[in-house]
């Protein structure tokens, strides 16, 4: 199993206002290779989940296995090494270095690990979300797809087990959109584990299974039977 969570809260304390309550025992188990999709209202704490499972916070009870490792006992920065060697991340607003190329913004993980070849790998990432003609050009000078699929090549350049995408699709036109949905699937069909969290039913619908959250407590947990597939990605010329 990659990733055992067991009852796992969360919650605010604002000094002032009471203890809000985001996370209500939440226990989930996702094997690796799983397409997961998570969904929910506004404010039901999908994110907050999303954060948790990705070492990007820590849960204020519960307990949470990856990889069978109990991550409580790791110090910030073991878990910030462990999150830049085998966690992606994939954000609704990209998250790209302006005017930075984008070759140097698919670079920037790697010269945070300990991998060589650099360019070579950050090529073969952007070759692989059918960006290798636009290389140079600067994360301000392409559109918003191709932002999207940049991210998708940074978040995949230190070859991690596990994508985490939140809204990707969320600033994206229809076919835009549908063309991330189908670079998320094919890297799904290669065997890496993606975790998608979307309002969208129809950007949901790419996963194998569906779980909802409403108010911090998954309400269901469906496995869907026939996943949307996936449409080839257009070389840009
Ligand atoms: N730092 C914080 N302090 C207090 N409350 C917070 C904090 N961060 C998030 N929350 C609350 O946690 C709840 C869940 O937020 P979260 O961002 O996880 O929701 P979400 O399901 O991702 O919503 P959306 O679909 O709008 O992105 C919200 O009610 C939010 O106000
Ligand atoms: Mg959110």
């Amino acid at each position: 199993m990659l990733i055992q969570l067991k009852n796992i809260t969360k919650e605010y304390d604002n000094s002032s206002a009471a203890v809000t309550k985001v996370l209500r025992g939440i226990s989930l188990d996702v094997e690796e290779g799983e397409f997961l999709a998570i969904m929910g209202p506004s404010g039901s704490g999908k994110s907050t989940l999303m954060h948790i499972i990705g070492f990007l916070d820590r849960s204020t009870a519960g307990t949470y296995l990856f990889d069978g490792e109990n991550i409580e006992e790791f110090t910030d920065d073991e878990l910030a090494r462990i999150r830049n060697e085998r966690i992606g991340f994939v954000f609704q607003s990209f998250n790209l270095l302006a005017r930075t190329s984008v070759l140097d913004n698919v670079i920037l993980p790697l010269t945070y690990s300990k991998m060589k070849d650099h360019v070579a790998l950050a090529t073969k990432a952007l070759e692989a979300v059918g960006l290798s003609n636009r290389l140079n050009f600067l994360s301000n000078q392409i559109s918003g797809g191709q932002k999207q699929r940049v991210a998708i090549a940074r978040a995949l350049v230190c070859n991690p087990k596990v994508i985490f995408a939140d809204e990707p699709t969320g600033n994206l036109d229809s076919k835009s959109g549908t063309t991330v949905m189908s670079i998320l699937g094919r890297l799904n069909d290669e065997g890496r584990t993606i975790i998608l969290v979307t309002h969208d039913r129809t950007v949901a619908e790419h996963a194998h299974r569906i779980i909802t959250i409403r108010d911090g407590s998954i309400v269901s947990d469906e496995k869907n039977a026939n996943p949307k597939k996936s449409e080839m990605i257009e070389e840009e010329s």
